[in-house]
């Protein structure tokens, strides 16, 4: 098989892109290791930024994304059983949209089938070859019928932390840069009303909590547990009443509970390789970046590189300009870095850290006083979680 652009990974980045470009006319086949089903089955991301919103708009999937999705002009922050509201709005004029993940790779899905794009799912063996020879690339993999080949010009590798793409980059060339944090989040899905209009953020001696939805009728709570912790070894009713004790007590009170559709725990990462290109290969989102979920980053930062990626190709094809596949990594990685910074500040700022010390906590209290007495800290922590620009 022969095609522009192999896009391996059919998570939102690589979906987007290869949906973005076919608009343009620029060929494109897409590679998940997965079957559909199973890649919509992950519970994820559920705040959108702006410029993610307005990408999925013109991918020409935008339209349930409006109707369903909610616009939020700010959220809470609970310290220890006090609130405060950080108003996105008054601070940035922008807001953020509540809408899953998994809504967004389902429209995109359903895009690339009404404009037969080429997605190939269930493959096994990826291989990436030829990506700075002076002869064009091309990916191998298997599939039922046997084994395949796809010639191509580009290879983007959109197959997240744990895909083949990053690791075709040579070690004396790549960078990486790594965080772990001493905890994960215990997130639990369940088919009630949310506790809250609004997300809260919920910082407490227990351990941080996360109240979050993905509709007026379905709720996303998450709470911080050791690394330790089994998702099998919590009870619904467990997790319940841990969360209750994590908030304050009106909140607690009004909380509405059920049993879980989906419950399961991710450990808290950051992580950054550079460069973001290597020959013909251009790595985006998680294949390239993780950022701990606190900010609300990680499918955000993949959309800022879908775009700085989509622009450069663009120019590529379309003017025969290659200032911007040139430009990419370099670019992608100044706003990587900043979503880095600001994600391991709000988790900083939240969670309860084992073995911290005295000094260590009331340094995190100073800078929780600090942030709701000062317009300046809070216009700082508005204009990161809503995005900064592209
Ligand atoms: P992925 O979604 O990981 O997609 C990569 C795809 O590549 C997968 O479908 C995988 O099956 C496929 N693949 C892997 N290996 C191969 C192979 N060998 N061959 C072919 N395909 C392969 N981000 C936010 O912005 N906001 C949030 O509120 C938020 N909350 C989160 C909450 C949780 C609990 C978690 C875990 C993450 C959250 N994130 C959030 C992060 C966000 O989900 C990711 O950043 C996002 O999924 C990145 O998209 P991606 O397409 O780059 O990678
Ligand atoms: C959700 C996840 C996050 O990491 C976050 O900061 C906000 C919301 C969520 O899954 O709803």
């Amino acid at each position: 098989m022969k095609t522009q652009v192999c896009i391996i990974g059919g998570g939102p980045s690589g979906l987007l892109l290869s949906q973005l470009l076919h608009l343009k006319g620029i060929d494109t086949i897409l590679l998940e290791k997965h079957s559909r089903e199973y890649v919509l089955g992950r519970i994820r991301a559920g705040v959108l930024e702006h410029g993610f919103t307005e990408l999925m708009r013109e991918a020409e999937c935008g339209d349930r994304m409006d109707a369903e999705g909610e616009l939020h002009d700010g959220f809470e922050i609970v310290d220890n059983g006090i609130q405060h509201r950080v108003d996105l709005h008054k601070y940035t004029g922008a807001s953020v949209m509540v809408y899953g993940q998994t809504e967004v790779t389902r429209d995109l899905y359903e895009a690339r089938d009404r404009m037969q794009g080429k997605v190939i799912h269930n493959v096994e063996d990826v291989a990436l070859h030829n990506l700075k020879a002076a002869t064009p690339p091309y990916v191998t993999y298997r599939d039922s019928s046997g084994a395949q080949r796809i010639d191509c010009d580009f290879v983007i590798g959109a197959d997240g932390f744990h895909g083949p793409s990053r690791k075709a980059i040579p070690r004396d060339v790549l960078r990486e840069y790594e965080k772990v944090y001493p905890f994960g989040w215990l997130g639990v899905l369940s088919r009630t009303k949310p506790v809250n209009p609004e997300l809260i953020y919920a910082r407490n001696d227990r351990g941080f909590a996360l109240c979050s939805m993905r509709s007026q009728v379905l709720s996303r709570y998450y709470i911080q547990v050791p690394l330790s912790d089994k998702a099998e070894d919590w009870s619904d009713a467990a997790f319940w009443a841990e969360l209750k004790a994590r908030l304050p007590q009106d909140v607690a009170a009004r909380l509405e509970t059920g049993p879980s559709i989906e419950k399961s725990i991710a450990p808290l990462r950051s992580f950054v390789a550079e460069p973001m290109r290597y020959g013909n290969l251009f790595l985006a989102g998680d294949a390239a970046h993780i950022v701990p979920p606190t900010g609300a980053r990680g499918l955000n930062s993949a959309g800022s590189d879908i775009h700085y990626l989509y622009h450069g190709l663009i120019d590529h094809y379309l003017n025969g300009d290659d200032t911007g596949l040139n430009e990419y990594s370099a670019k992608a990685l100044a706003r990587v870095w900043k979503a880095q910074r600001f994600s391991w500040w709000m988790t900083s700022l939240l969670h309860s850290f084992p073995d911290t010390s005295e000094y260590d906590r009331h340094l995190q209290s100073t800078e929780m006083e600090y942030l709701f007495s000062s317009d300046a800290a809070q216009a700082s922590l508005a204009e990161n979680y809503v995005g900064l620009p592209f």
